[in-house]
């Protein structure tokens, strides 16, 4: 019997739900491909449900999705609800409540992409950004005092313990192991770089960098390690993107320098990140907004949620199906496609969405 697997789809705001549907069909035609069987599941999450019913998530929400192999979101935000409510009640909540402890966020140049970045080309764009996505600023852990007084207060506290650490390092030590450049046979050696800021954040990043080198020296003594400033890692992702392989980080850094590795890859459009619970349910998704503007009038560039897609297949398991949707992606962007951005791709949305699939079949 072929194997079977049941996917919870969240297509959200705006665009949201016209990029998720490209990449189902994308997906479905990776299935009949290669043998399995996906069953989707819509959710109605997002910011017209809660305008309807106000509420932001069913009490149920993260159990009911928990009981699927996988998420695949296309995006939340929602122009007539304030910023805030939908990002923190939906996307922080399900990261946290499913323990996504990791977000995977593949920076790579495809063939025939225009990059801002002058004499760098796929070749020299191609790593792998690991976020921890369970701690850090993202906590919430401070508050306010005196309010609305000239001596008020805010503190919002990056914290961190040893444990939340450890486990988002091994992933990144494991994961260097497996997909470094040396185990994709395009360098020599299998690189772990963590990304701090030892020399000012002397507690937390103290912490991340013991365990950096006790894990890494007792149980990963193959990978290569390095460490870089985050102030100084966004230079060099300018400078000389090619020196990176996996880099590993904690959770407000890696929100912010994956911006930045997402607009030298091409930008939004086709940047794809994945929430993963190794032990648990992960949950795939673009890793731009959900372009209101841009709602309903199929314009809208739908290779990150492809490619989201993709990476939920090779978490699944099936890496020939996720690598063959990657290919023809590739294809697509190298031979096809005028540009990424929307409205300016000489295709519609849903035309490049069979453009992909008809690669893939
Ligand atoms: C991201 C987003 C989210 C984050 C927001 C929408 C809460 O910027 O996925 O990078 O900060 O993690
Ligand atoms: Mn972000």
């Amino acid at each position: 019997m072929s194997k079977s697997y049941n996917i919870a789809v969240i297509g959200g705001d705006g665009t949201g739900p016209e990029v998720a549907n490209e990449g189902v069909k994308v997906l479905k035609t990776a299935a009949n491909k290669f043998g399995f069987k996906l069953n989707f599941e819509d959710y109605d999450y997002g910011g017209d449900r809660y305008l309807r019913t106000n509420e932001v998530l069913p009490e149920s929400a993260a159990s009911d999705l928990s009981q699927h192999d996988a998420i695949f979101l296309g995006a939340i935000g929602h122009p007539d609800v304030k910023p805030g409510i939908l990002e923190k009640g939906i996307l922080l909540k399900l990261r946290f409540e499913l323990d996504q402890y990791i977000n995977l966020r593949p920076v790579k140049l495809f063939p025939g992409v225009e990059t801002p970045i002058k004499d760098k080309g796929p070749e020299e764009i191609n790593y792998v950004i690991v976020r921890e996505n369970s701690g850090g600023i993202y906590t919430g852990a401070g508050g306010i005092s005196m309010k609305d007084t000239p001596n008020e207060v805010a503190v919002q506290s990056m914290v961190y313990n040893r444990f939340q650490v450890e486990r988002c390092l091994r992933y990144a030590f494991e994961y260097a192991q497996k997909n470094g450049k040396k185990a994709q046979g395009i360098g020599k050696e299998n690189t772990l770089g963590l990304v701090g800021k030892t020399n000012v954040l002397t507690y937390v990043f103290d912490l991340w960098e013991r365990a950096f080198n006790d894990v890494g020296a007792a149980d990963y003594a193959d990978v290569r390690r390095d460490y870089y400033h985050v102030d100084a890692t966004c230079m060099w992702m300018v400078k000389s993107p090619e020196w990176f392989d996996v880099l590993v980080t904690g959770n407000m850094f890696g929100d912010i320098i994956t911006d930045l590795g997402a607009m030298t890859q091409g930008g939004m459009g086709i940047a794809a990140g994945g929430n993963i619970n190794p032990e648990g349910v992960s949950m795939f998704e673009p890793i731009g907004g959900s372009a209101p503007k841009y709602t309903g009038q199929n314009v809208i560039n739908p290779l990150a949620a492809i490619c989201a897609g993709a990476m939920m297949l090779k978490e699944l398991g099936e890496a020939d199906a996720g690598n063959a949707i990657e290919a023809a992606v590739a294809d697509v962007t190298a031979n096809k496609l005028e540009g990424l951005a929307a409205g300016r791709m000489g295709y519609t949305t849903t035309e490049v969405g069979d453009l992909v699939a008809e690669g893939v079949a």
